[in-house]
């Protein structure tokens, strides 16, 4: 396999100066080096999901699905609303999760990163998405877990990642989610 893998990555914050999706373009550019190529793909414009819609579902449901179906994985990282995760990064679930039988997750390899200013690191939210991803059969990384606290004050305005602690832990997972996509990846995505 020479070919770099294709990750997609949802981020569950939608606000303009997102800390997580600071950190995620900080993660992008540590995975450069790598057989990684993580692509940011927006949640934000997708409309709520109603199973009304499936006969003639909206045009950025068609969209995301196809793009995430193409995908050999995908990187989850979000902050915590209220204990779980964010209704936007929710609601994106659901829409790649539907029609009954064709979730585009079915089989995709997945990492989840959460984060938050606090100290615990969003555990809550982190382990909700895994509580779904079960569902969704979605091979996700056990090791390193990775529960991201102070992340307001993790990346500096060249967005870069400052603790050099930090930095190391993120390069360790960026290797750990290559070796878990190459060993859990979908036969039928690209560059397996
Ligand atoms: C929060 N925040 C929060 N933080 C946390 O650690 N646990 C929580 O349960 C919550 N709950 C929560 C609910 C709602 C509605 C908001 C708006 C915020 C704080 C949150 O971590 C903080 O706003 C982050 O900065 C959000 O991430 P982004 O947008 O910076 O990526």
């Amino acid at each position: 396999m020479t070919e770099k893998l294709d990750v997609v990555a949802l981020i569950g914050s939608l606000r303009r100066g997102s800390y997580t999706r600071q950190f995620v373009h900080a993660l992008i550019k540590l995975a450069e080096p790598t057989r990684l190529r993580i692509e940011i793909v927006e949640i934000g414009g997708l409309p709520l999901y109603n199973q009304d819609d499936e006969e003639h579902p909206p045009a950025p449901w068609v969209e995301f699905r196809s793009r995430v179906q193409r995908a050999n994985a995908v990187l989850f990282a979000t902050p915590e609303y209220n204990r779980t995760i964010p209704g936007g990064l929710k609601n994106a679930i659901d829409v790649g999760s539907r029609p009954y039988g064709k979730s585009v997750w079915q089989g995709k390899p997945a990492a989840v990163i959460s984060t938050s200013p606090g100290a615990m690191g969003a555990f809550g939210a982190n382990h909700c998405l895994r509580q779904s991803l079960v569902f969704l059969d979605m091979p996700a990384l056990q090791q390193p877990e990775a529960y991201i606290g102070g992340v307001d004050k993790l990346v500096n305005a060249a967005g870069e990642i400052t603790i050099p602690a930090t930095r190391e832990f993120c390069e360790k997972i960026l290797r750990s989610f290559e070796s878990w996509v190459r060993l859990t990846g979908d036969s039928g995505a690209r560059g397996l």
